[in-house]
C-alpha cells in the first residue's frame, strides 16, 4: 500500500510538534512548508534523525516551496501569528488573513484533493475563509478547536472528581473563543452526566459553573503563562486525532468546526459542533437538540464569528 503523505503548513511549535506526532504515529512521509528558510529543513532533518531510536521510516522534508506538498493526503494549515499576552484571538484576524490567501493557493494549486485542517487562529473564520480560497469541497476541510477546548474541559473535569481522563468525555459546542459553550448536559463520566453527578454529591453548581469558564479561558490562561507564544502540545495532538480519523477511516465524532447548512439554524459558516469524520472527511453532521438557554448561548457564539466573517469579507472583497 502507497505511504500517506502529510503536508504541514507552518513549520512553528505547533507544526513542529504535529510532525513529531505524526512520525511516531507512523501516518507516512512528511512535509513541513515554512517562509522561514533553514526552520523547516532543521525540523525535518532533527525528526529524521530521531526515526532510527523510534523505529519509524519515512522521507521528512521541509521546504519553501508548495509543489513539495503535492499530492498531500492531508494538509494540517498552522501557518500565522500565535498570540501574546492580552490579545484576543480575533485581534489576529487581518495579518492571518493574508497568510490564509497564500496557503490557500498553495493547497489548491498542489493538493487540491487533500484533508484539509486549519488549526490557525481565529479558528472559526480561518478555515471559512480557507475553504473559499481553495474552492475544496466542504466536507474536506475543517477547523480544529472542538477537540481542544473538550480536551481542557475533559482534564478539569477529571481533577474536579478525582477520576482518569479517560472516563470523562466532554461536549463544546461554538466557536473557538469566549464565546464557546461548554454543555454539562452531555458531559458525562462513564456516561453520567455533570448534572447527576451534582446531584450525587460528587460536586457543586459552583465548581463546574467555575471549570466551564477556565475552559472558556483555557487558550489565554497558557498564553499568559508562556509570554511569548501560545498552546502547541494539545492543539497538536487535537488535530492529529482528526487526521487519524480520516486517514483509517474511524467515523469518529469528533467536535469540529464543520460548514453547517441549515443545522443549528445556521447557514453557510463554519461553527464547531459535534461530526461524524471518515474517508469522506466530514462525514456527517451531529445535530443534538439544545435546551432554550444552551440555544442563546449557542447564537451568541454565532454571532461573534459571523461578525468576524463579514469583517473579512470588508478587508478583501474576493473572499466570499
Ligand atoms: N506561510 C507559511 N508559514 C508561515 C507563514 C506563511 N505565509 N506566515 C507565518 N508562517 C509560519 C511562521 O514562520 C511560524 O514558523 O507559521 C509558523 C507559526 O508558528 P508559531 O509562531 O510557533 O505559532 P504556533 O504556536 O505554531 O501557532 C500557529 O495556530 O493556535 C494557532 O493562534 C495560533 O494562529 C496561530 C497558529
Amino acid at each position: 500500500m502507497a505511504k500517506a503523505k502529510i503536508a504541514l503548513i507552518g513549520g512553528g511549535n505547533i507544526g513542529g510538534t504535529l510532525a513529531h506526532l505524526a512520525a511516531l504515529k507512523e501516518f507516512g512521509d512528511i512535509v513541513i512548508f515554512d517562509i522561514v528558510e533553514g526552520l523547516p529543513q532543521g525540523k525535518a532533518l532533527d525528526l529524521a534523525q530521531s526515526g532510527p531510536v523510534e523505529g519509524f521510516d519515512g522521507d521528512f522534508k521541509g521546504t519553501q516551496d508548495y509543489k513539495d506538498i503535492e499530492g498531500a493526503d492531508v494538509v494540517i494549515v498552522t501557518a500565522g501569528v500565535p498570540r501574546k499576552p492580552g490579545m484576543s484571538r480575533d485581534d489576529l484576524l487581518g495579518i492571518n488573513l493574508k497568510v490564509m490567501k497564500a496557503v490557500g493557493e498553495g493547497i489548491k494549486t498542489y493538493a487540491p484533493n487533500a484533508f484539509v485542517i486549519c488549526i490557525t487562529n481565529p479558528l472559526d473564520v480561518m478555515v471559512w475563509a480557507l475553504r473559499e480560497i481553495t474552492g475544496l469541497s466542504h466536507n474536506k476541510v475543517v477547523g480544529m478547536a472542538g477537540v481542544l477546548d473538550s480536551s481542557r474541559f475533559r482534564l478539569f473535569l477529571a481533577n474536579e472528581f478525582k477520576v482518569s481522563v479517560e472516563d470523562v468525555t466532554a461536549f463544546v459546542l461554538g466557536g473557538h473563543g469566549d464565546t464557546m459553550v461548554p454543555l454539562t448536559r452531555y458531559s458525562t463520566v462513564a456516561g453520567i452526566p455533570v448534572p447527576d453527578l451534582i446531584e450525587m454529591g460528587w460536586t457543586t453548581q459552583e465548581n463546574i459553573d467555575g471549570i466551564v469558564q477556565r475552559t472558556r479561558d483555557g487558550g489565554a490562561e497558557i498564553v499568559k503563562l508562556l509570554k511569548t507564544g501560545s498552546a502547541f502540545y494539545a492543539p497538536a495532538t487535537s488535530a492529529i486525532e482528526m487526521a487519524d480519523a480520516y486517514l483509517k477511516d474511524k467515523k469518529r465524532v469528533l467536535p469540529a468546526a464543520a460548514h453547517l447548512t441549515g443545522q443549528y439554524g445556521v447557514n453557510d459558516m463554519y461553527v464547531g459542533v459535534p461530526v461524524v469524520i471518515g474517508a469522506g472527511g466530514v462525514e456527517r453532521i451531529v445535530e443534538v437538540s439544545l435546551t432554550k438557554d444552551e440555544k442563546a448561548m449557542f447564537q451568541t457564539s454565532v454571532d461573534a464569528v459571523s461578525g468576524l466573517v463579514d469583517a473579512v469579507k470588508k478587508i478583501d472583497q474576493s473572499i466570499g
